[in-house]
């Protein structure tokens, strides 16, 4: 038989189905779309489990709640794509001590590694330290004034792609003027580059940095608003390779993307069945990432699978 989610026998397995609690960050990009629909697609019932799903929209206490409903509940594990790095103590204390055991999957936390079994997802620092190479190799040796498009304030993937990005154009003419946060979308990213262009001029503006596709794709329709060209006038380096991101690249409206891949799904589903049949599951599983100018772009975007 299956478990049953309210019966609260937490940490046991209760039957045949796995009951998994996933919190999830939101929806706030075409990267957490394809990684949803990973997750989903990996913890179908076909693969044996009953998938709890919440998405949080972004707020750090919903999420921090959904995870105590799922402990209330008795979940059999819980995934959580953590929205900021900070304040999981409690909560993943909370989960030990029902016996459910936590794994992550995308984000990472700075809480200790002993509140939780496993984490499955990309470096972020090196996607930042890659977009940061090219920029340097292609911009580095004249003056380049750069603004930053930055993820969600105290999340892992925004601090840790400023400082790989940050450390690799040391020593070269650019130069940050400034960095705001327009929290991973594109409306985000579109009304802090229309606030940048006013700020500073379409014209003193060179190159964008955006932690995502989707930051970058709502600077492109502000660059084009105020009478410039994206790709052209104002250089844009972005992270994720989703399609549409791809696609601007290919239009030569974006100039460089690294990779991030979101298809994890299969990887955090083998990580839940380890660790709740006792396995040696993997603590630490980072997921390969790719890089793309325009040629290697026109060449994989048919086949990508998001
Ligand atoms: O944590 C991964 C990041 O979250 C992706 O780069 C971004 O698009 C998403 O919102």
């Amino acid at each position: 038989g299956s478990s049953d989610a309210a019966s609260g026998d937490g940490g046991g397995g209760g039957g045949d189905t796995i009951v998994v609690g996933f919190a999830q960050t939101g929806s706030e990009s075409g990267w957490r779309s394809a990684n949803t629909e990973s997750m989903k697609t990996a913890f179908s019932e076909d693969n044996g489990f009953e998938l709890v799903f919440n998405a949080a929209d972004n707020d750090t206490a919903a999420q921090i709640a959904a995870v105590r409903g799922f402990i209330n509940q008795g979940v059999d594990a819980i995934v959580i794509a953590p929205i900021v790095e900070d304040g999981w103590d409690d909560v993943l204390t909370e989960a030990a001590d029902a016996g459910i055991p936590v794994i992550l999957e995308d984000r990472t936390v700075s809480a200790s590694e002993d509140l939780y079994a496993a984490w499955i997802g990309l470096d972020f620092e090196e996607e930042g330290v890659k977009a940061g190479e090219w920029a340097a190799e292609m911009y580095g040796d004249e003056e380049t004034k750069m603004v930053v498009l930055e993820g969600t304030t105290g999340s892992a993937p925004a601090n840790d792609r400023a400082t790989g990005f940050d450390a690799a154009i040391e020593g070269t003419m650019i130069e940050k003027i400034d960095s705001q946060t327009g929290d991973f979308t594109r409306d985000g990213g579109k009304s802090v580059m229309e606030g940048f262009i006013q700020n500073y001029g379409v014209d003193n503006i060179d190159l964008v940095y955006a932690h995502n596709d989707d930051m970058a794709l709502g600077a492109i329709e502000a660059i084009e608003a105020a009478g410039a060209v994206p790709g052209e006038d104002i250089k844009i380096i972005s992270i994720d390779a989703v399609h549409d991101g791809m696609q601007a690249l290919v239009d030569g409206k974006i100039n460089y993307i690294v990779e991030c891949n979101p298809l994890l799904g299969d990887l955090v589903a083998a990580a839940v069945t380890g660790v709740i049949n006792g396995d040696d599951v993997e603590a630490v599983q980072y997921v390969e990432d790719l890089a793309f100018d325009q040629a290697a772009a026109e060449a994989a975007l048919p086949d990508r699978k998001y």
